[in-house]
């Protein structure tokens, strides 16, 4: 379940409907699923969509998505602070970054109004489905230490989530060191 946290307001939002109605609010689309699968630590790539295969099927040809990948991070991931840093710093993509969470949890952070509405993050755990707008500023992190996250990402064309860092250096006000 999502927990929504805007420091600067010192707010968190836990309802899951008001989540869904602040995120839509600011286009952010929000939805959760169920989540019954067991899934190993190592699971690989084939095993996770196909456990998901009856919902992400239908969703993704209602909505044009071509393709679909597995990012599992976990205790075992190797170079993880290498990889933790490729997704901390801000950035944008030129299409939507669609993410079901299917096990463990990361926190997705906004800047969508570049400063003018207050930074927010969503905390990301099993059944949250969000979807980043192409074009909006965002970083994401699954934890300084014992990392644990299994997203299905859903893409129109992968070649649009080629992230575009800022290098604002916004996030480094919000990252814990
Ligand atoms: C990405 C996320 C982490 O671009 O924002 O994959
Ligand atoms: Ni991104």
């Amino acid at each position: 379940m999502a927990v929504l946290n805007i420091p600067d307001l010192q707010k968190q939002i836990t309802d899951p409907k008001e989540i869904r109605n602040f995120l839509e609010a600011r286009g952010v689309w929000f939805d959760q699923w169920e989540t019954p699968a067991e899934l190993a630590e190592e699971a690989d790539q084939e095993t996770v969509l196909a456990a998901y295969a009856h919902v992400l099927k239908p969703f993704m040809e209602k909505n044009g998505y071509q393709t679909a990948d597995v990012i599992n991070i976990n205790s075992h991931t190797p170079n993880y602070e290498a990889v933790r840093n490729k997704f901390l710093s801000e950035h944008q993509h030129t299409e939507d970054e669609v993410r079901f969470f299917v096990d463990g949890q990361g926190y997705f952070w906004f800047n969508l109004d570049n400063g003018k509405d207050p930074i927010f993050n969503v905390l990301c755990q099993a059944g949250d489905l969000i979807s980043v707008p192409a074009n909006t500023r965002h970083w994401f992190d699954a934890g300084k230490e014992n990392p644990s996250v299994k997203a299905i990402r859903i893409f129109i064309d992968q070649s649009g989530w080629v992230p575009h860092y800022t290098e604002s250096g916004i996030d480094q006000k919000y990252n814990p060191a």
